[in-house]
């Protein structure tokens, strides 16, 4: 797989992240409520959830292709380790559809958050995903997915045009949900959250959040 490097959206993004609405804050805490143990989280950005993660995680193992937020990552891992001394916090290079060997599982969770949207190639992310897991373990996700009318017009629209360029190959009109039910998941908990009210033409505003367990 080519590397992946956003120089410009890498910029971006960690601004977005110093200036994060507190309503993405408060799903983010819903997202990683109660994990324990082994957890991967892959394209894990600036490190957003890092200090998020409940203190019953003793290891996550964060995958990032793009080296400058692996860097912020690298930063927020080292902060949390020394705020929750009991949490270890692995930064590492790759991505979903090629985990670095050290990064093998098996896992209690995988977190995506955000990150579904840009992946290459979904199906054989979330097959990386299922693979990492333990038997009963569970893909937490919170993404932003396609949706039908106008706004979905509008996101079919975007993502034919300038949008996967200009934020990091983020695509808005996919069917994640559709796609972790094909993968083989069995749906746990969801929930369909909004970034901004139904009339405003934001084509990333439809969410979903929830839980997906592999079988056991
Ligand atoms: C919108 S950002 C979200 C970052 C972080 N997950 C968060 O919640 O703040 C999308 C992330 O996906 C990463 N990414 C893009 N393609 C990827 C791939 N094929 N495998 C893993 N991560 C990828 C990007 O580098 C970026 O960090």
């Amino acid at each position: 797989m080519p590397p992946v490097e956003h120089p410009l959206f890498s910029r971006v993004w960690s601004w977005a992240m110093r200036h994060e609405p507190a309503g993405v804050r408060r799903a983010r805490e819903e997202l990683l409520a109660g994990l324990e143990g082994r957890v991967l989280e892959v394209g894990a950005g600036t490190g957003s959830n890092f200090d998020l993660y409940p203190a019953g995680v003793t290891e996550v193992v964060a995958v990032e292709p793009d080296r400058v937020l692996r860097e912020q990552a690298a930063v927020a891992a080292a902060k949390r380790e020394t705020a929750v001394p009991g949490t270890r916090i692995r930064v590492l290079d790759g991505t979903f559809e090629d985990l670095p060997g050290d990064a093998a599982g098996p896992y209690d969770a995988v977190v995506c958050a955000l990150v579904l949207c840009s992946v290459a190639d979904v199906p054989a992310s979330l097959a990386a995903a299922h693979d990492a897991l333990r038997p009963g373990g569970e893909l937490r996700y919170y993404e932003h997915v396609a949706t039908d009318g106008w706004l979905g017009g509008l996101q079919r629209t975007v993502d034919a045009t300038f949008w996967p360029r200009a934020f990091g190959g983020c695509h808005t009109h996919r069917d994640t949900v559709a796609a972790i039910d094909r993968a083989g998941f069995e749906r746990v908990t969801h929930r369909d959250v909004r970034l901004a009210p139904t009339w405003a033409p934001v084509p990333v505003a439809p969410m979903a959040l929830g839980v997906a367990r592999r079988a056991a």
